[in-house]
């Protein structure tokens, strides 16, 4: 079965408990289990990653190729700062979809630059948890064609 990484950035391990007003909810093994039910659906099976450094979603991403057919990523705050992360995914060799619970684009100046957007394959903001679920269908899209 085909393989995909998801990723999610720093201080989503916080969610639930974080700005629930922008972020929601419901926490971060809410969204994971949700991942894995659709991705019964799909006939995918996920390996899923949290980290708060840098390095180590760098580490993550360069890796990735050698057990995974794409990558779903939340970037989170690195998405406005992080060449590293965007170099990661460009070298990777095997498409990101970046996904995001708000819609950056309607929020502070600073985050409505997406570094990391650009060598994406695509990206899906705004929409929750839906956001995710919407990015996998959309990297099982990629991996099917
Ligand atoms: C986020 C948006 C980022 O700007 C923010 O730093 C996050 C979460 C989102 O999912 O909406 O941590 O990636």
């Amino acid at each position: 079965m085909d393989k995909i990484l998801v990723i999610h950035g720093p201080n989503l391990n916080l969610l639930g408990k974080r700005e629930v007003n922008i972020y929601g909810k419901e926490s971060l093994d809410d969204i994971n289990s949700k991942l894995k039910k659709s991705a019964e659906r799909l006939k995918v099976k996920l390996e899923i990653k949290q980290s708060n450094h840098e390095g180590e979603l760098v580490d993550l991403i360069g890796n990735a190729k050698k057990n995974f057919k794409a990558i779903l990523l939340n970037p989170a705050a690195y998405t406005h700062t992080s060449v590293a992360i965007r170099d990661a995914i460009a070298a990777c060799g095997i498409p990101t979809v970046e996904v995001h619970l708000s819609n950056i684009y309607s929020r502070e100046d600073f985050r409505q630059t997406s570094l990391t957007a650009p060598v994406c394959a695509g990206q899906v903001s705004g929409f929750g948890l839906n956001s995710y679920l919407l990015g996998l269908e959309a990297a099982v899209g990629l991996i099917k064609k």
